[in-house]
């Protein structure tokens, strides 16, 4: 299984791929295919669980989730999302919910979203010696105090926040950055900056990686934001098959001979 060093080590070096997944299968298939890092991402809840947004995640639905994902994940470093309001409300509930989901699921580190006002929650993690993902620029959490899902840091300002953010975030102790919905040279100055690997979604090619979420590349959503690339046609593929199986059962050709069962002996 990869570890938070092998992932540290490929600053500057290689590309770090990263993808979501949220049940057996798919960690499989990704694992297989080759995937440095698997997320189980909180985008769970709307790709999975059919919400308009992640604000209802719970923390057993992370656990749930990330338990499959463990169960079909041999070598890719497995982070888990800390769901919304599951951190920075009470700290010694933050501490316990970051070591719920990596006792209980197996994931190798936790992350969460926020700059500032995750600083020392990220440091007491971090003590407790549980490596921490940031995630700053657009974070889905915050869509209600954003009013909506807006590219972050365009003006100089809010460039500059979440710049200082990266440092201080870099500073409590995260091992790797997440940088979403933010303008390409804005994340290669983060990613300049800090010493620790950048994973884009969104934000450009100047960054350590790129992470996208599975059903999003693979063309099963409904709609993409404009920085998912679909790698796959699986939604009309899926529905093709499912049409095929239905005409088939109608038109009595399948079963087929070899999908059939036969007594070895003559049944009365
Ligand atoms: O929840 C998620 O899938 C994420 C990625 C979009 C980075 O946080």
């Amino acid at each position: 299984m990869n570890t938070i060093n092998e992932i540290l080590n490929k600053k500057g070096k290689e590309k770090i791929t990263m993808i979501t997944a949220y049940d057996y299968y798919t960690a499989k298939q990704v694992d297989e295919a080759g995937i440095d890092m698997i997320l189980v991402g909180d985008s769970l809840g709307m790709v999975v669980l059919g919400y308009d947004s992640t604000i209802k995640v719970t923390m057993e639905d992370m656990i749930h989730h990330a338990k499959a994902v463990n169960r079909g994940n041999e070598n890719a470093f497995l982070v888990v999302d800390m769901p919304y309001l599951s951190y920075n409300v009470d700290m010694t509930e933050s501490l316990k919910n970051a070591g719920r989901l990596i006792k209980e699921t197996g994931a190798q580190a936790v992350k969460l979203e926020g700059g500032k006002r995750s600083v020392e929650t990220i440091k007491r993690i971090v003590e407790l010696e549980i490596p921490v993902i940031g995630h700053l620029g657009l974070t889905p959490q915050s869509v209600n105090a954003m009013g909506g899902y807006k590219v972050q840091g365009k003006e100089e300002i809010q460039a500059n926040e979440i710049l200082e953010d990266a440092k201080l975030l870099e500073k409590a102790g995260i091992s790797c950055l997440v940088l979403e919905g933010i303008p390409e040279n804005l994340a290669k100055i983060i990613t300049k900056e800090l010493s620790i690997p950048t994973i884009g979604i969104g934000a450009g090619k100047d960054v350590d990686g790129q992470v996208l979420v599975y059903y999003d590349m693979l063309g099963y959503s409904e709609w993409v934001p404009k920085f998912v690339k679909k790698y796959g046609n699986t939604k009309e593929n899926h529905i093709n098959a499912i049409k095929q199986y239905i005409d088939e059962v109608k038109k009595e050709i399948f079963p087929e001979k070899e999908n059939i069962y036969k007594a070895q002996s003559k049944i009365k």
